[in-house]
């Protein structure tokens, strides 16, 4: 069968995931995919550091949207990040040539989604973002396709890796917030502004997400209330602890009479419960549907392997010939995001 060509745009922590273990695992996922899937280009902005990837052969383009234009690949992975500039050129740009997009990229769906998602949809290519949400958990495949028999009235959950490794840490190791947000950082974890993570920004983008797979509305981050952990302080969790709770960082969606509601915030909650029991960089999403009842996912939320294990499932799905709508119904049966009662944040 024809090979599926696929151009990785950014080499970062995940990107140099992706490239590895397509190679690594190439037999497989051909096996799989029911055609070989070949890395045929990639971009990054420096072309010098070693990443320890056999890249013999690979075209190197300097931009990433010259890579999106390219003619060598069939497929593009973007994984620049950002709402903007760079990352948003190059999925914009693959769509307009009629090339499939996967992307880790919450904030960029966040915020344009609704555009994207259209766009994708008048030129017949998928855009598959099962990275960008909770990292290597199926969440996305799981709300867009596991769970279509269910009305559902709330999700919610660990959204952020790097909030919880701190808030973990913090409370078994009485660390302060800076020394366990930087251990954070080297293990790869934080995003390349480590704001997006403590201020709650990158748990409302994936939660934008998620409300929208979940309840049928456009993603709109600027609808979520939203409030980081940079003000929690070890003795905090300690004295929750004292009374039988743990704080989480929880992006919560809940269908309300008036619509969806959405918030991120520090909470308490019993010990016991199950998303309260998730320690270190693991994400949990619970979820009440009307036909299921309760369940929870949790695993590995960031880092460049458990992300990458997402980005080659929606990969191999493409491959396979697989054209689900972005958010699992046509773009235009979104309906416009609810505004949260606590106002704008
Ligand atoms: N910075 C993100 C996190 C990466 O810590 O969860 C995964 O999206």
């Amino acid at each position: 069968a024809e090979p599926l060509r696929v151009g990785v745009a950014g080499l970062g922590t995940v990107g140099s995931s992706v490239v590895r273990i397509l190679g690594a695992k190439a037999e497989e996922l051909a096996a799989r995919a029911g055609r070989p899937i070949v890395v045929t280009a990639v971009s990054a902005r420096e072309k010098g550091r070693d990443r320890k990837l056999h890249l013999d052969g690979v075209a190197w383009h300097m931009d990433a949207t010259q890579l999106a234009r390219s003619n060598d690949v069939d497929l593009v992975v973007e994984l620049i990040g950002g709402a903007e500039g760079a990352a948003r050129g190059c999925v914009e740009t693959a769509i307009e040539f009629g090339r499939p997009v996967v992307t880790a990229n919450k904030a960029l769906l966040a915020r344009h989604g609704l555009a994207i998602a259209t766009a994708a949809e008048q030129k017949g290519v998928a855009v598959g973002f099962e990275a960008a949400v909770a990292g290597g958990i199926p969440i996305v495949k799981a709300l867009r396709e596991g769970l279509s028999a269910n009305s559902l009235n709330r999700v919610f959950g660990i959204l952020n890796g790097t909030c919880n490794y701190i808030l973990t840490r913090m409370e078994r190791e009485k660390l302060g917030f800076a020394e366990c947000l930087a251990d954070a950082q080297k293990l790869g974890y934080a995003e390349a502004d480590p704001t997006f993570d403590v201020g709650g920004f990158d748990t409302a983008h994936k939660l934008a997400l998620l409300a929208s797979l979940a309840f049928g509305v456009a993603p709109d981050p600027d609808g979520i209330y939203v409030e980081g952990i940079t003000s929690i302080t070890p003795f905090d969790l300690a004295m929750a602890e004292e009374l039988g709770y743990r704080v989480k960082l929880l992006g919560v969606a809940t269908r309300t009479g008036s619509g969806v509601e959405q918030r991120v915030h520090p909470s308490m909650l019993p010990k016991d419960a199950a998303v309260a029991r998730v320690d270190g960089v693991t994400n949990a999403v619970e979820i009440d549907g009307d036909v299921v009842g309760a369940l929870v996912l949790a695993g590995p939320g960031a880092g460049g392997d458990a992300t990458a294990s997402a980005v080659i499932a929606d990969i191999v799905d493409i491959a396979r010939g697989l054209r689900m709508p972005a958010f699992g119904v046509p773009a235009a049966s979104l309906a416009a995001p609810t505004r949260a009662p606590m106002g704008r944040h």
